[in-house]
């Protein structure tokens, strides 16, 4: 059974700034007149994107199948925005150009102010096989280190607002690695994850051996990594690495529910929280209490703490207004 998506539309052109960037990521020239510039669209990434993985790999190109078919769908419902990786074929197999459309659906919810919270989420049989094998497999030392190969998923982490991975089937490789550059995974009870890329000859080259052994702790992610093996949900959720295990039918209605609770709460008090939380991967415990006490007294500048702590005394529900 797929996932129910509905009303499903693309996300609206991109800003000019958000073409620059992926144009200068992607060694494009962006026209500067407006017409021109309206005409790229981001959310059916044809031409540009194929040009950019077509530099890499004949086989970079989305499904041969369907070569204009948008690799990512995005709903918007509650408050939350919903990315769909819409790679079937490949078992959302992680492309250059699945990532840089990814990244700009990102950006472009991440600018909506209806929007206080995106899940991305796959297929029912795969969140993410990995990054996409058959687009790297000829890459050489001196390709990778010039094109900073990869570099970009990074941007993922660069959004301001939560992101929760909604995680059905295979989160392999890129595919566990972006789970993890997400601030909350929430596993389908059928999930498969892996760090496979020893099998392959290579190693996680997108936070792979950071990410979960700052998560699960070195002995579980040096034997994951180790041996490539797969781990269900429910060892992931024991480890720490997912949140909560929800049956994969459920999956996608209990990640709403959980973004749509966090999108109707003060808007910059989340991203503050956001922060505070990732900062605490960053820096030392010291330094992480000191700046949580700052961002803490900074909210007391904000209208939502006045209106949330007088709506607590006065027995009533807090409307914050994001100011
Ligand atoms: N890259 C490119 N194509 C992929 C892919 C990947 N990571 N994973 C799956 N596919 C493709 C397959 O090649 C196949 O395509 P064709 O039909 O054209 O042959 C299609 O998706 C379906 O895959 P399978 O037939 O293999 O499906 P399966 O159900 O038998 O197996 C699977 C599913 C166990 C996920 C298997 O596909 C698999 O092992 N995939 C690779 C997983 C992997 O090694 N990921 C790590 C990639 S490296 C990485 O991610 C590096 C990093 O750190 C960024």
């Amino acid at each position: 059974m797929s996932l129910p998506v509905r009303a499903i539309r693309p996300v609206q052109a991109a800003s000019r700034m958000q073409l620059q960037r992926i144009a200068s990521r992607v060694g494009m020239l962006i026209p500067t007149s407006r017409r021109l510039l309206a005409s790229v669209s981001v959310s059916a990434p044809s031409a540009p994107f194929t040009t950019h993985a077509a530099r890499f790999s004949a086989a970079a190109a989305p499904d041969a199948s369907a070569p204009t078919q948008s690799m990512t769908l995005v709903e918007r419902r509650d408050g939350v925005g919903i990315i769909t990786l819409n790679r079937p074929k490949a078992l959302n197999a992680l492309c250059n150009a699945l990532i840089t459309e990814l990244n700009a659906q990102l950006q472009a919810l991440d600018k909506d102010e209806s929007i206080g919270c995106i899940i991305i989420t796959g297929s029912e049989k795969a969140f993410a096989a990995g990054a996409d094998i058959k687009e790297m497999k000829d890459q050489t030392f001196i390709t990778a280190y010039r094109s900073n190969m990869l570099a970009f998923w990074h941007d993922v982490t660069r959004i301001r607002k939560p992101i929760i991975a909604a995680v059905n089937g295979y989160a392999l490789g890129g595919g566990c690695e972006l789970a993890m550059m997400c601030d909350i995974i929430i596993a389908g009870d059928k999930a498969r994850f892996a760090q496979p890329e020893i099998l392959l000859g290579t190693i996680p080259g997108c936070g792979g051996t950071q990410r979960l052994t700052r998560v699960v702790g070195k002995s579980k992610a040096m034997e994951w990594c180790l041996t490539g093996e797969q781990f269900s949900a429910e060892v992931a959720e024991k480890a720490g690495l997912v949140s909560r295990v929800v049956p994969a039918a459920q999956l996608l209605d209990e990640a709403v529910k959980t973004a749509s609770k966090i999108a109707s709460m003060s808007k910059p008090i989340v991203t503050l929280v956001k922060d505070a939380v990732n900062a605490s991967y960053e820096t030392t415990l010291e330094q992480g209490i000191l700046f949580e006490r700052r961002l803490f007294y900074s909210t007391f500048a904000t209208a939502d703490q006045k209106e949330g702590m007088s709506a607590f005394v006065e027995k009533r529900k807090a409307q914050f207004k994001d100011e």
